[in-house]
């Protein structure tokens, strides 16, 4: 094999003050900061460049400093260079005060004028919300109104504002309503990590940068389209906000619907954050929007319920520390989905989810059509392997493709073989967590990887009914499955009803 690949590089950002909102809070130490170095340490942040936070603590400059380097040696992803830490953090600024305080922004308007002219930041500025989501339309309006966001003398001003954003499709409207009402939608950069992930990048090179893929991608020649994202993980210590939500509303709107949007979205007119942007939304807005019974037939719910899994006793959902003890949250959800288009029409799209389930998966399969007949005396259709094309998103970034060969020897015995593309065979990238190319690509203005208010409601737009439907009936309807396992019995007999069977995550 040649040898691998360099990663790409890309020009400096511009000059800019980075305002992370919740600035004591895990998201900031786990992932930003870890981010911010990488960026750092591939020269892609400017020399011009200063960190705020703003969390209701109080707090030193120092302390706040010292607070980011322990969590930046915690929770890096390779080695620290001390030299490019003391760069990193060489000009950092602390604001204490509530999220919904005339005074916070007060001070931090003077912190920004300090550091904005100590550093000669040119006025940029990135606000990050790394807050719980009910802080974010009272910071969006703060900003709003004193005028911090205002892009003025050729500064930008731009938010990144984290999941989860609403909790169903009115909540969703009112908050791009409020934001919009103080802010350009071209400020407002909402984030969703998968979309940082280079194998979901990777989709849309697949699609379109290939000439091979394209024609065989519709209803002509695919059966249907199985997207999973398997977690082996409990809820552990987001129980609180975890119950609260579900797995639908966790992760299917939108990393589930970001995997589902690049996988059958139209080819865009121009591969911009407005083309790409609108073909995305489009694919959502065909989902087919089935009616209360259609719904529950459609969907499965379940709880996990307590195993040995290896070594560990995993206990009872509903007996993890801050879950109701009467808890129908649901761990896991699987649905089928229709996409009322001409390239979709009568192929199912199955996306399943959950939490303590065997292994960690994240995929998109797509399954075509058998061949007409079978030639070979002996092999009926129904024996021969499924045609699969699998984009493996982690824990293995690959591609592999499924299809029959024959069996050496003097009769014609058939068996299915995998043919697989590694990243890692060809490329050399260094470790990422998928933040680094979403912040960057916000301090340059690219909002490619970033959704728009439609895109947003599009998405809740398509799991409104399951939510209604689940609301309506109740409990009643709630499956169970055992921790460790690939799910409950009813996600399997939801395929197994269209005579499918979903792939093993084994
Ligand atoms: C988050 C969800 O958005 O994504 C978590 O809130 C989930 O519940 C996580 O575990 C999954 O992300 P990843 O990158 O590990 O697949």
């Amino acid at each position: 094999m040649n040898a691998k690949r360099p990663a790409t590089t890309a020009a400096q950002a511009d000059p800019c003050c980075f305002v992370i909102f919740g600035a004591s809070g895990d998201l900031a130490h786990r992932l930003l900061v870890p981010a911010l170095y990488n960026l750092a340490a591939r020269g892609l942040l400017p020399e011009a460049f200063a960190i705020i936070g703003v969390a209701r603590g109080e707090k030193s400059e120092e302390s706040f400093r010292a607070d980011l380097e322990n969590g930046l040696r915690r929770f890096a992803l390779g080695a620290i260079d001390s030299e490019i830490v003391r760069r990193l953090l060489g000009s950092v600024g602390y604001v204490a005060g509530g999220a919904d305080d005339p005074a916070t922004y007060s001070k931090l308007g003077e912190a920004l004028k300090r550091i904005e002219h100590a550093r000669e930041t040119r006025g940029n500025r990135l606000f990050y919300l790394a807050t719980p989501p009910s802080a974010f339309a009272p910071i969006g309006r703060r900003l709003g109104e004193t005028g911090l966001a205002r892009e003025e003398n050729g500064a930008w001003r731009r938010l990144i504002i984290e999941k989860p954003f609403g909790t169903d499709l009115a909540s969703a409207q009112a908050l791009n309503r409020e934001l919009l009402e103080l802010l350009q939608e071209r400020q407002i950069y909402r984030i969703d990590h998968y979309l940082g992930k280079e194998t979901v990048q990777n989709i849309m090179v697949l699609r379109f940068a290939n000439g091979l893929f394209e024609p065989i991608w519709n209803r002509h020649h695919i059966d249907h389209v199985q997207i999973t994202v398997a977690e082996s993980l409990t809820v552990g210590s987001r129980a609180r906000f975890y119950d609260e939500t579900g797995a639908l509303r966790d992760m299917v709107p939108n990393h589930l619907f970001q995997l589902l949007s690049l996988v059958a979205m139209e080819p865009p007119s121009r591969f911009e954050a407005h083309a790409v942007r609108l073909e995305k939304a489009q694919a959502l807005d065909a989902i087919h929007l089935p009616n209360d019974g259609t719904a529950l037939n459609d969907s499965v719910r379940a709880q996990y319920v307590a195993a040995r899994v290896g070594d560990n006793e995993i206990e009872d959902y509903r007996k993890t520390k801050d879950v109701r003890p009467d808890s129908t949250t649901e761990t896991y959800v699987a649905l089928k989905l229709m996409i009322d288009n001409w390239r979709w029409a009568g192929v199912p799209f199955y996306l399943r989810t959950g939490k303590a389930l065997k292994s960690r998966r994240t995929e998109v399969a797509i399954e075509f059509k058998q061949a007409p007949f079978a030639m070979f005396r002996d092999t009926p259709v129904d024996r021969l392997a499924q045609n699969f094309l699998v984009m493996s998103i982690q824990p293995n970034e690959c591609i592999g493709l499924q299809f029959n060969a024959k069996v050496p020897g003097p009769a014609i015995a058939i068996s299915g073989v995998h043919m697989t593309f590694k990243y890692q065979d060809y490329f050399d990238a260094a470790p990422s967590s998928g933040y680094e190319t979403l912040i960057y690509d916000c301090m340059i203005g690219d909002a490619i990887l970033f959704q728009r208010a439609d895109g947003i409601e599009a998405g809740w737009r398509a799991v409104q009914p399951f939510l209604d439907a689940w609301r309506n009936a109740g409990p009643r309807g709630l499956a169970v499955y055992k921790a460790g396992s690939e799910g409950p019995a009813e996600a399997d007999q939801l395929l197994a009803r269209d005579g499918r069977r979903w792939r093993s995550i084994a």
